[in-house]
């Protein structure tokens, strides 16, 4: 006999705007907070080591904000190491979960994760998978962490030489993505991170690409509102996604959201993770986006605005990762290809483009286009520098 279940979910996924948060004043904590029906809620905090120099007065602000909190028990602050490091063994991982065991967390506490997009994914990989899971509150301190990946639901670090081998789809608790963090990155990583707002433009919102384009200089200049007006419209249209496609927890084949990520997961790799996230997907949209063009789908002058937007921000179009190979002479990047499937699973599903903001999919990808491609972007770095 066989009987079949439905087992309905829905979650609740929370994302914040907002600027100082940890401030003693600010409302937003306290309203977002629930207490636990057994009285107040334990929360112990994970801060990302580097920011200590950067914002020395952060740890003392966010322990005052927590004790100031009737809801909330504060039940101790930890600095780890943060940046891709932190995913490529799992010490921080299991530092964390030893933190969260010893301080009687439980699924009606909270751990608050406060980092860029690889602190966030090592601590959140934790959180759900000590008691199974217990309540993330992350807060995003990248451009990238905050346009993309903190308002995602999937945590993981890398294993075997793979991104993201291993981890979790979790919807957190809540994500805060306070603006003031992004204020203090470096001025290259600080517009490194657009390039996942770049990507969700071109695959959901052809106006957001537009007004990417029209606010180019602004951004480019670091005017703060431009870059927070970014930020905020490719959060949304990411956390959108993941409520509105059907698919949050990516059992199907189809991901668009990872539009010209094969490249950039094998790219990381194959440079030891040296080339990061960033950098790596904008070499990934740039081959794409050339490939779509070349196989007829994407209008000439709408790649070549996509790549001088990217070139625009700053972005590589080309990396000399690009040029390793295997004993047979076959690029190495092109392994990417059958990782990506085999990470999803199912049928090898590529994103390509037919215009800025329209995607269209495709099942196979032929490497002497590819390869044509990849001579075309040289060939531009090249006359470029
Ligand atoms: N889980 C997901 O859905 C998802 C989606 C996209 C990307 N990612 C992952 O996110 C990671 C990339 O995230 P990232 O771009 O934030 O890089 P990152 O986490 O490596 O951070 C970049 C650098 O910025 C520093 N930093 C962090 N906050 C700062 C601040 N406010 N001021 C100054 N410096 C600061 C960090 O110490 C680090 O050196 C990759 O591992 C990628 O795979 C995950
Ligand atoms: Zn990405």
């Amino acid at each position: 006999m066989t009987y079949r279940f439905q087992i309905p979910l829905t979650f609740q996924h929370r994302v914040v705007f907002e600027r100082d948060v940890f401030a003693i004043t600010n409302p937003v904590l306290d309203e977002l907070l629930a207490s636990s029906e057994a009285g107040t809620s334990r929360v112990y905090v994970f801060v990302e080591e580097g920011l200590s120099e950067i914002l020395p007065e952060l740890s003392q602000r966010v322990e005052q904000k927590l004790i100031s909190l009737p809801q909330l028990k504060f039940c101790g602050l930890d600095f780890l190491p943060g940046g891709e490091a932190c995913k490529i063994d799992d010490r921080v991982y299991q530092k964390a979960c030893d933190a969260i065991a010893g301080a009687g967390i439980d699924r009606h506490s909270y751990v608050f994760a406060v980092g860029g997009g690889a602190f966030l994914d090592a601590i959140g990989f934790a959180a759900a998978t000590v008691h199974r899971g217990v309540r993330l509150v992350r807060f995003p301190t990248t451009t990238l962490s905050q346009d993309d990946s903190g308002v995602g639901v999937k945590s993981g670090i890398n294993k075997y030489g793979k991104k993201n081998f291993m981890g979790a789809f979790a919807v957190p608790y809540a994500v805060v993505n306070d603006f003031a963090f992004l204020h203090s990155q470096p001025e290259s990583v600080r517009l490194d991170g657009l390039v996942e707002a770049v990507k969700v433009a071109l695959v959901k919102d052809g106006e957001f690409f537009e007004w990417l384009e029209e606010n180019l200089l602004r951004i480019a200049s670091f005017e703060k509102e431009a870059l927070e007006q970014a930020v905020e419209r490719s959060a949304v249209l990411h956390a959108t996604h993941i409520a509105e496609s059907g698919d949050p927890f990516e059992s199907g084949s189809s991901r668009p959201l990872d539009f010209g990520h094969w490249a950039a997961h094998k790219l990381e790799q194959i440079s030891d993770f040296e080339l990061s996230h960033a950098r790596a997907v904008s070499i990934g949209l740039a081959l794409d986006c050339l490939y779509s063009v070349h196989k007829g789908l994407l209008a000439a002058d709408d790649g070549e605005r996509i790549l001088k937007l990217l070139e625009g921000l700053g972005l590589p179009l080309w990396s000399e990762h690009l040029d390793a190979r295997e004993s047979d002479g076959r690029r190495t990047v092109y392994a990417g290809l059958e990782e990506f499937r085999e990470h999803l699973g199912g049928r090898l599903t590529i994103l390509l483009l037919r215009s800025p903001g329209q995607g269209e999919e495709v099942h196979e990808m032929c490497e002497e286009l590819l390869e044509f491609c990849l001579q075309e972007l040289q060939q531009r770095v090249c006359t470029l520098a």
